[in-house]
């Protein structure tokens, strides 16, 4: 849940010398910064360094970073996207496998586990059409109403796109992959059924299954029994679920991942550790879980707050 970043004083300096864009790209500095939370807050796994649009310029869309994701054109008819390309991303953005391949020579002896990830076609759609991050991304809701076909052909080239990037990663190394669904939670459970579902199906029927598939879905306490039914191994649960209530209610079929509010990690470190105790008593009559954060670091979050997070969750009993 974006745990290198802003909060961490080591990624700064390297993101001083760097832009964004530069540092996703630099096999060495990715490297570095994807380990940095190792030491920095005591993290068992970790995600390589990248961002969910790191793919999308080679579709042949011009991307920048301001701090999120801004297209220059955004993708608004239906002539635009079939002019996306689906390219290999082994091609595209070979960066991204040399990065996995030297972080699991790192970690291989540490026993540290090394997890992939991409955005969801749905996320991924928010923003191309969009343009940039938005407050209720209207243009791309009104799509799924007026140009279904166009929003529909949309989604199935990003679908594409991120089986052959998930694909890839794995092949190179990575031993979990996770989805984020940013901002799928913004529809009903309805059109969640419609246009967001068969994409996560899709996703997890055509992925090599040797390694779990992670799935986050963001403000998705509402679409949980949806989620369930994606084939994904394990469930990414916002804070905003209760995790007892979600245990009982797929917890036999999925293992959960989460959900403390990253904002929790403001308060002492007695109230955090009893937070996470709290998690674990939820979480109990699930098939598994994965302790974690319910979304990502903020750039605010204190460093300590986040190591009595880690270091509670290494005290539980087992
Ligand atoms: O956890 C990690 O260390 C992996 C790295 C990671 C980043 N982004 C790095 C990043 C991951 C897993 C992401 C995922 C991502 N990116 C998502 C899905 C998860 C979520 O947070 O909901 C989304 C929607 C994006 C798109 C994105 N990238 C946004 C909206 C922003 C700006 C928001 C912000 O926090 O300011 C980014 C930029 C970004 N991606 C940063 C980092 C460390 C900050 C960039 C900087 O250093 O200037």
């Amino acid at each position: 849940m974006r745990q290198a970043g802003r909060y961490l004083p080591d990624y700064r300096r390297v993101r001083e010398q760097v832009s964004f864009l530069e540092l996703c790209r630099d096999v060495d500095r990715a490297v570095e910064v994807s380990l940095q939370p190792i030491d920095a807050i005591g993290s068992e796994a970790v995600i390589f360094f990248s961002d969910i649009f790191t793919p999308i310029p080679g579709m042949g869309v011009d991307v920048d970073f301001r701090p999120g994701p801004v297209v220059a054109a955004p993708i608004r008819s239906a002539a635009q996207v079939e002019r996306l390309r689906v390219p290999d991303p082994r091609e595209s953005v070979p960066f991204v496998f040399e990065i996995l391949r030297a972080l699991r020579g790192e970690l291989a002896a540490r026993e540290i586990p090394l997890l992939g990830f991409a955005g969801a076609p749905f996320t991924l759609a928010s923003y191309l059409v969009e343009g940039a991050g938005s407050r209720h991304f209207g243009t791309w809701k009104r799509m799924l109403w007026r140009e279904p076909a166009t929003a529909r052909a949309l989604l199935d080239r990003l679908t594409d796109l991120t089986v052959g990037y998930l694909g890839a990663q794995i092949e190179a190394g990575a031993q979990a992959v996770q989805i984020f669904d940013t901002w799928a939670g913004m529809l009903s459970p309805a059109d969640y059924r419609e246009w967001v579902l068969p994409t996560h199906r899709e996703i997890a029927a055509k992925l090599d299954r040797s390694a779990p598939l992670i799935l986050y879905v963001n403000d998705g306490a509402h679409v949980l029994e949806e989620t369930a039914k994606s084939g994904a191994d394990v469930i990414s649960l916002d804070w905003r679920v209760d995790l007892a209530d979600a245990a009982r209610r797929v917890g036999s079929r999925v293992s959960l991942q989460g959900n403390l509010d990253p904002c929790a990690l403001a308060a002492d470190a007695a109230t955090i550790a009893q937070k996470v105790r709290e998690l674990a008593r939820d979480a109990a009559p699930a098939r598994g879980w994965i302790a974690n954060l319910g979304h990502g670091c903020l750039p605010d979050t204190p460093v300590e707050g986040v190591r009595a997070f880690t270091d509670a969750v290494r005290g539980l009993a087992p």
